[in-house]
Parts: C-alpha cells; structure tokens; sequence
C-alpha cells in the first residue's frame, strides 16, 4: 500500500493561469504559497488568449461605455455592481502588469487599442499582435518564480479536495509518479480555469478539463450558471488544425464573413453586423451553415491591407500558413467552436465560495461579471481583479487561522485493475455527443439524450478506481458535463448563449435569474 506524505502551506492554489498566479503575488510576504498546477505552468487558457485585456485607458472612453457594453452583452443576467467594480479597476491592473514587465504593443506612444464585437469602441490592449496571452503570461510567470514565498509545483494533479467539518482544508495531490500528498492549507484557492474538452471543436488546450468545477461540485460546493457555454464564432475549420482560435480583433480590424457562396451575411442578422456580440455572431453562422448545407463559414481579409494584416495577427498568419492559407488574400475557414465556460463554482466579490477555506477566481467561477453571454476579453480581466482579491482575501484570513491537520490517510486502491476500458474512446464520445446535442443550438429532446447518454457512462466511468490523470480527467469531464446538460435542461428559455430551438425567446418572468446547483454531501 501507498502510504500519503504530507505538506503544509498557509495558502493553497490550485491552477497556474493568469488568476491563480495573481491570487499567489497578493498573499502577504510571510506567508507560504503552494501553486500546483497539473501541467506546465505554460499550458493555461490565459496563455493562449489572442484579443486582449479589455479596460478603459483611451482618454475619449469611459467606464460607463465598459460597463453598459458588459450589461448589453450579458442579456439581463450581470451583477451590476461586480461589472461596476471590475471595469474600474480594468486601467489599474493593466498598469499593474506593465510595471510588472508586461509589453503591450503601442502606437505612437500610446497603448494600441484594438476592437472586439459588442465594445462600442476601441477598448483591448493586446501584445505581439495576437499573443496577448503569452507576453502577460511571461512577465507574470517570472514574477511569480521570483517571489521568494511562491512554491510552484507543476504536473501535479488535484484530485480532491480535503474537507472536514464543513471546511475546505486543502488537497490531495499526486505528483508525476510519486505517492498521494495531502497538502494541507489554511487557505485555498481554485484557478482551475475552463472545460473546452468537454468539446468536440474547442479553442481550448487539453488540460480544460473542468477539474475545479468537479473538484468543487463533488465537495458540495454550489455551482452557478452551468448552462452558459460561451461558443467562439470563428475556430479555424481545417483537419489537423485543432483549436486555432482565429481572434475576433480579426473582425475588429474589418474582416467579413462569407458563406460557401461568397455572400456576405451577417448583416442580415444584426446592424451590428461581424462585430455584434458572439452569441449573436455564432449562432448566425450555425444558421447560415445549415441554410447553405455547408460545414463552415469563411473569414474573408483580402480587401484590408495586407502589411497591417500581418504585423497585427503574425501568430494567425504563421498557422494558417501551415495550411497553405494566405490570410491576406484567401478566405479562411471558420466555424463556431466550445470557447468559454461562464458557468462555475458561485463566487461573492472576494472570491469566496460556499465552502469555507474554500476561494476560487477566473474562469472556474460564476462571479456575475459576465451574466448569459461573456463580453470579449473582459475574462483576463476578471481574472486579474478576482485572483488579486481572492489571493487578499485568503491572506488575510491564513494570516489568523492555525493549521488543522486531519487524521488522515490515502487508503489506495489495489493496483489490480479489474475492469479496463479504453478512457481516450469514451472521451471522443463524450466530446462528439456534446458537440451534437449540448451546442450551439440546442433543444429539449436533444438535451434530455445527451444526459442520458452521459449517465450510461458515468455509470461505469464513475465506479472505475483510477490511478491516473486520464482517468481522474475522463471522470471530471463527465461530472462537468453532466452539471451543463442539466441546467440547459431546465433552462427552458433562450438567454445569451444559451439557445433553445424548443424555446427561442427569454423568459424575463421566469428566467432573468441565475440557477445554482449542489450535491448534498452531508444528507447522503
Ligand atoms: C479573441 O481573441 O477573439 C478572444 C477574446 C476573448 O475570448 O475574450
């Protein structure tokens, strides 16, 4: 048998994107910090965002503008007073980074300001063109290595969190071929980021597994808004190209959509035309691909000019490349793919959760910022202000409470496994059978087979004694998922991005309002 080892820190986070590693740089210099991370510290969703940090820094825009383009986005479901607080603190977390080393590209001096859909104006600052998430994550990752209190421990996998008289307590962790580690905290933290996997199409990397959410929801820990699944409208439609996200600044910098006829449509949507909001834009294309009988829709640069285009998306460029695209004069393939969970563990304005010990920011939560449908690159932006707020928040407290160490010890499975079955087959399923039924448009009838379909499996997966991150992974994309089809089940409406073929309109009288589950661990 296995025996567990044990470690204490006063502050536990779990997740190394941009949240958790801004939660970790607002713990008080004599408190100890264990970031763990299941990957490289590298492979986050943070890392890989294109647009841009939406905040008001142009002297011509202000917060008002941020807040109502927020509030207009999110379809009656934003908590007006988070969207308030966060949009105005947006310029004072931007400087933050940059005094912390960040590059942001620039324009005669100034911060270049960049467009996405539903801002009424120039509003994102980005860096190396289209790899915001990469430069921010740099300056913050050598920050974070630097700071002489932040232990980072990464392929460490989080595979419960230990609770004990109704308090969050810290983790059991297992490391690269090492023995379970009960970590045991005063404080802890969940930047566990999204669950794009539960996808067929997604823009997201393969550790959004929706490992918080899980982690949370089999502790007790209510969740809020699961059926919001914010889709991106354009994810480069090529085999062999996985999650290309194409940015939407593309769009902001004057891009058309085309259908397979060369039309281009979106006008006949919305005024707002390619840059209306991307539950708008993406269910536009869903329809203008079945009208066409087409698989995808295309982006069409050629009439921008081409220099500009490659200095502003050099990432883009060199991808599409790699298929034999030119983005400065073919048309691009896209079609609308899993981008963003909006739904998550519930969060007050600390960050704190239901769970006492228990605190959690970025895209794990539901904080109320981005009510049925997230507003562009304001999620960067959410989770600087919460990561910095929760990370407060939990120092202050760890900075009171003694450690309360649990008698406990990791019984482990024997190593025999009796049943086995291929976990990567039942994962295709799971992302293919989300894909078809719990997407873009969905319906009661689809919804209802996907959750049984998703129980079917669950029945076996759930059971399974794993000994590894893919079967720890597999069981949370499942619990993830079956936590989505629900609340789409019971939604019986259609807000944000959330569309319900069976229900098309909101329901203002019954349904302007959030929908939180919770398991019941104490009542059995
Ligand atoms: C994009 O670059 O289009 C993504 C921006 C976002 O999701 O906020």
């Amino acid at each position: 048998s296995r025996r567990a080892t044990h470690r204490f820190t006063d502050v536990l986070i779990i997740g190394g994107g941009l949240a958790g590693l801004r939660a970790a740089n607002a713990v008080e210099p004599n408190l100890s910090v264990l970031v763990v991370t299941k990957d490289k510290l590298r492979e986050s969703n943070s890392n890989y965002a294109q647009g841009g940090i939406a905040g008001v820094v142009d002297p011509d825009d202000c917060f008002e503008d941020h807040v109502r383009d927020t509030l207009v986005a999110g379809a009656n479901l934003c908590d007006r007073d988070v969207v308030q607080r966060v949009v105005q603190e947006g310029p004072h977390r931007i400087e933050e980074l940059i005094r912390w080393g960040t590059q942001f590209d620039k324009k005669e001096g100034e911060l270049a300001l960049g467009r996405e859909g539903g801002h009424s104006r120039e509003r994102i600052v980005h860096a190396m063109g289209d790899a915001t998430g990469r430069e921010i994550m740099r300056a913050v990752i050598e920050r974070s290595r630097e700071a002489p209190n932040i232990d980072i421990w990464e392929n460490a996998f989080t595979v419960d969190l230990l609770t004990s008289e109704g308090q969050c307590r810290g983790a059991i962790i297992v490391g690269k071929n090492e023995k379970p580690t009960m970590v045991w905290a005063k404080e802890t933290i969940l930047c566990t980021g999204g669950a794009g996997q539960i996808f067929r199409e997604s823009t997201n990397p393969p550790v959004a597994t929706g490992d918080g959410t899980s982690l949370a929801y089999r502790a007790g820990v209510q969740l809020r808004d699961m059926e919001f699944i914010q889709f991106h409208p354009t994810v480069l439609y090529i085999a062999g190209s996985s999650r290309s996200l194409i940015t939407e600044a593309v769009r902001g910098e004057g891009a058309h959509l085309l259908d397979s006829h060369g039309e281009r449509f979106m006008l006949r949507y919305d005024d707002r035309g390619e840059l209306a909001p991307r539950d708008i834009v993406s269910q536009s294309i869903v329809s203008q691909m079945n009208e066409t009988a087409h698989p995808c829709v295309y982006l069409d640069l050629s009439h921008l000019d081409a220099q500009r285009v490659r200095e502003r998306f050099p990432g883009i460029a060199e991808t599409c490349s790699k298929f034999g695209l030119d983005i400065t004069a073919d048309r691009i393939p896209v079609r609308p793919g899993a981008h963003y969970m909006i739904g998550g563990v519930t969060v007050d304005s600390q960050g704190r959760t239901s769970l006492p010990g228990l605190w959690a920011a970025g895209e794990a939560t539901s904080s109320g910022l981005h009510g049925a449908n997230r507003l562009a690159s304001n999620s960067l932006l959410e989770g600087l202000v919460y990561g910095a707020h929760a990370g407060e928040a939990a120092s202050r407290s760890a900075a009171e409470g003694p450690h309360k160490m649990l008698a406990y010890r990791i019984q482990h499975a024997s190593h025999q496994q009796t049943e086995s079955f291929d976990i990567a087959d039942v994962r295709v399923s799971l992302k293919s059978l989300m894909g078809r039924l719990v997407g873009v448009q969905r319906d009661g009838e689809g919804l209802a087979a996907a959750n049984e379909q998703i129980r079917t499996l669950a029945a076996y997966v759930m059971r399974h004694q794993f000994e590894n991150v893919e079967g720890w992974e597999m069981q949370n994309l499942l619990l993830t998922a079956y936590a989505m089809t629900n609340a789409a089940l019971a939604r019986t409406e259609s807000r944000g991005v959330h569309f319900r073929s069976d229900f098309p309109e909101a329901d203002n009288e019954n349904w302007r309002c959030h929908q939180t589950q919770q398991i019941d661990v104490d009542g059995g």
